[in-house]
């Protein structure tokens, strides 16, 4: 021990991270093997260069120039319905996978477990784990086939996460389909000196790796590999956050697999901005490429910028459900394929003192977290599709405790899109002066995945104010 506590001290003042062992002497033997293994693994060369830009305030992604708005496909009725039929045949082949991003903190949720588990509809409040495979389960029958479903979660809410999908029995579907795998982690740094930090005396300060870490994670983990030999070519990707996500969507898997429209590597799926200055990101072309920038790299007169006809200039926010070929994900996680960048953002953390021995928690953000962000892939792909779709259809996250995107905003958005349907079907239902269903309503994915599901379902005539209804 003694050899290798001298090699990796040697390590850390060559980076000048001495401090990282300021509790050794608190330490037991395995948990002085456990640090001096994390250690030993830390990436150092980007820890040096972050910390460096830290230190000297330099932003390591400036934003792109030269912004043009994005190509946006809105087909006509016959148009998405020749798409659905494409899309329907890559799904009949057994072609198509799920894949949920759910290795998140879910800081501003401030839910005690892992964000799926949470219980997200109107009237059964049912997690979003269960819609997302209840709408699974229903696409296997409907088309005959096994999507498999990929989640990734985070060292921190893997375990959860499994027992709650053996606690509830895959909610009906078959344990050997669905593979979960935790992201990567990367340090975080003192916002202030760039330093890295200890969350107890044994731990370096870790956060998981951004959602953009899907893709190493996939390949690391062996669900690259899982997807390729079961001839998976498509992969269906969505946050565990939108109960409204259509996880498979035959038009869009279609128009993804159109070559007047894309080059099928990755899709995408868009809703407009409700006003200019709303913090989304948007898509945009740069050197005839799709991207996606993020609100804050926008300026202000870019965000309002119009057309002639008055329309927002880019008005298309992602709302990150995109469609990824296997081949295309395969090759940006080749070893000798370029890595996505790091974001940084600030926030807060809990850390350890060496200096008082206590455990702080910063009443304002204190440290720097890197995280890669999947959109980030959308310039690597040759020509990229973006489908319009809108925001009442296929749009509710749940980030917040309260208020905008809040469990509360998400339920409305549900029984008003569910009333909808309802009313196509001539039932007689209360709604306010707003023009939202003024009573609870919830359809599970195993009765309707669309409004045409519908027509063969016993409904009542009518639905109270204030009433519930669970079909
Ligand atoms: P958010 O950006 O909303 O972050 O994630 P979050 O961690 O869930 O919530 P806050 O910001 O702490 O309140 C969007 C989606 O990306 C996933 C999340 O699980 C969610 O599905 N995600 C995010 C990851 O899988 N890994 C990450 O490192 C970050």
């Amino acid at each position: 021990m003694s050899e290798r506590l001298a090699k990796i001290r040697e390590l850390l003042d060559a980076h000048e991270q001495g401090h990282l062992l300021s509790g050794w002497d608190q330490l037991d033997e395995s948990s002085r093997a456990d640090l001096l293994d994390q250690l030993q693994l830390l990436p150092w060369d980007t820890i040096d260069v972050v910390r460096e830009s830290i230190v000297h305030r330099v932003d390591s992604n400036p934003p792109p120039q030269d912004l043009q708005p994005p190509v946006v496909c809105d087909p006509t009725p016959e148009e998405a319905a020749a798409m659905a039929e494409r899309g329907i045949a890559a799904i009949k082949a057994g072609r198509v996978a799920a894949f949920t991003v759910a290795g998140g903190q879910g800081t501003r949720l401030g839910w005690n477990g892992p964000k799926g588990t949470y219980p997200a509809t109107p009237v059964s409040g049912k997690p979003l784990f269960a819609i997302f495979a209840e709408q699974i389960l229903a696409a296997q029958r409907r088309y005959g086939v096994t999507i498999p479903w990929y989640i990734m979660t985070s060292p921190v809410n893997d375990a959860a996460t499994r027992a709650f999908f053996l606690d509830n029995k895959c909610f009906g579907l078959q344990r050997s389909n669905i593979m979960m795998f935790p992201q990567g982690t990367m340090p975080s740094f003192d916002a202030n000196t760039g330093m890295l930090m200890l969350s107890d005396p044994g731990r370096v300060a870790e956060n998981p790796d951004g959602h953009g870490g899907a893709l190493t994670a996939m390949a690391r983990s062996g669900a690259l590999a899982d997807m390729q030999a079961r001839g998976i070519t498509i992969i269906s990707a969505f946050q565990v956050d939108n109960p409204l996500v259509q996880v498979i969507d035959e038009c869009f898997i279609g128009l993804h697999e159109s070559p007047d429209h894309s080059s099928g590597e990755v899709s995408s799926k868009m809703v407009a901005k409700v006003d200019p200055t709303e913090p989304v990101g948007v898509f945009c072309q740069v050197d005839g490429r799709t991207r996606v920038v993020e609100y804050s790299d926008l300026s202000e007169e870019l965000a309002v910028a119009s057309e002639v006809d008055g329309a927002l200039r880019f008005a298309a926010a992602n709302i990150a459900i995109h469609l990824y070929s296997v081949e295309f994900v395969a090759s940006l996680t080749d070893p000798g394929a370029d890595e996505l960048p790091w974001h940084r953002a600030r926030k807060k953390s809990s850390w350890w003192d060496p200096a008082t021995g206590s455990i702080i928690d910063p009443a304002e953000p204190n440290v720097v977290k890197l995280e890669r962000f999947i959109f980030d892939v959308l310039p690597r792909a040759r020509r990229s599709a973006i489908l319009q779709t809108h925001r009442a259809c296929e749009f509710a996250p749940i980030k917040n405790a309260s208020g905008q995107d809040s469990a509360a905003s998400s339920q409305q958005i549900q029984s008003d899109l569910y009333g909808g349907w309802l009313k196509k079907q001539g039932v007689d239902l209360p709604w306010d002066e707003a023009g939202h269903v003024a009573a609870s309503i919830e359809i599970g994915p195993l009765t309707a995945m669309r409004s045409e599901d519908l027509a063969g379902v016993e409904l009542p005539g009518h639905v109270d104010q204030g009433g519930s209804l669970l079909l």
